[in-house]
């Protein structure tokens, strides 16, 4: 799963070096910014051009403390790529003034020409960043309440469930769909329900991640368990295979 989707995210890179990624953080993603990391070392793979937008930032973390999305990045990503650090974009955690601070993220999005490719991971409760469960699918980069599910999920980076922060600062369902190419990766049964209600449920603000069906350009990379309650699994698993036969001729 993160090979492939670090294939992806790299085929995007070389065709366009000042490429603008959105970027996750949690379990999910560690995979492929491994395999990114590899690529930097080993083939040279090059983000001294790329913009990066993350999606999302504890509310009231600062970039130095531990379990921030801030430290998350630099210590799995940021500090073993090439990335300039003034093309890097992490919401805030510590901003005085909210309101004012998401609306300049959004512009800043704008500003960079728009994300060319947005990594997303899905919560159990079918969450994209932290839209939580009754989130506008139209909605915008802002502060959400996390849902108790979420809060307990994410326990296990903190020392604590009560150090979990209650809030976050998180790109909106329609800010992500704003990208021009959405890469979803899920792992895991506990993924299962999750991706069935996003891939083939309706669409529907309860699950934010199934607005995922209104975009034209998704690509959902999923390991065995994940796929499992997918109806339509051997369809889509028949047309990727007759893709790659159409590619394949196509070269010859
Ligand atoms: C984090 C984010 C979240 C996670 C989701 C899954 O930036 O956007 O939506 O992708 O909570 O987290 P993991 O991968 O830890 O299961």
């Amino acid at each position: 799963m993160s090979k492939k989707a670090a294939s992806i995210i790299a085929g995007q890179i070389r065709s366009k070096p000042s490429s603008v990624l959105g970027l996750a953080t949690g379990s999910t993603p560690l995979g492929t910014y491994k395999e990114l990391i590899k690529m930097h070392r080993k083939e040279g793979l090059d983000f001294s051009r790329v913009t990066t937008f993350n999606l999302d930032e504890y509310y009231g973390l600062g970039p130095d403390h531990p379990q921030s999305y801030h430290r998350f990045m630099e210590e799995n990503f940021f500090s073993k790529i090439n990335a300039k650090k003034r093309r890097v974009h992490i919401p805030d955690g510590l901003t005085k003034n909210v309101g004012a601070f998401c609306l300049r993220y959004e512009e800043m999005i704008k500003q960079s020409g728009g994300v060319d490719i947005q990594l997303l991971g899905i919560g159990r409760d079918g969450h994209l960043g932290f839209n939580e469960p009754g989130s506008s699918l139209g909605s915008r980069t802002r502060v959400k309440t996390l849902t108790e599910e979420t809060v307990r999920d994410n326990a296990r980076f903190f020392s604590g469930q009560e150090k979990v922060p209650k809030l976050a600062i998180t790109m909106g369902v329609g800010t992500i769909l704003d990208a021009k190419k959405l890469l979803l990766i899920a792992s895991g049964q506990v993924k299962a329900e999750a991706v069935r209600d996003s891939v083939e449920g309706p669409v529907t603000s309860s699950v934010t991640a199934s607005a995922l069906q209104l975009h034209p350009h998704v690509t959902c990379v999923l390991d065995e368990p994940a796929s499992r309650l997918l109806a339509q699994k051997y369809y889509y698993m028949y047309v990727e295979k007759v893709a790659e036969t159409i590619e394949a001729e196509a070269r010859i």
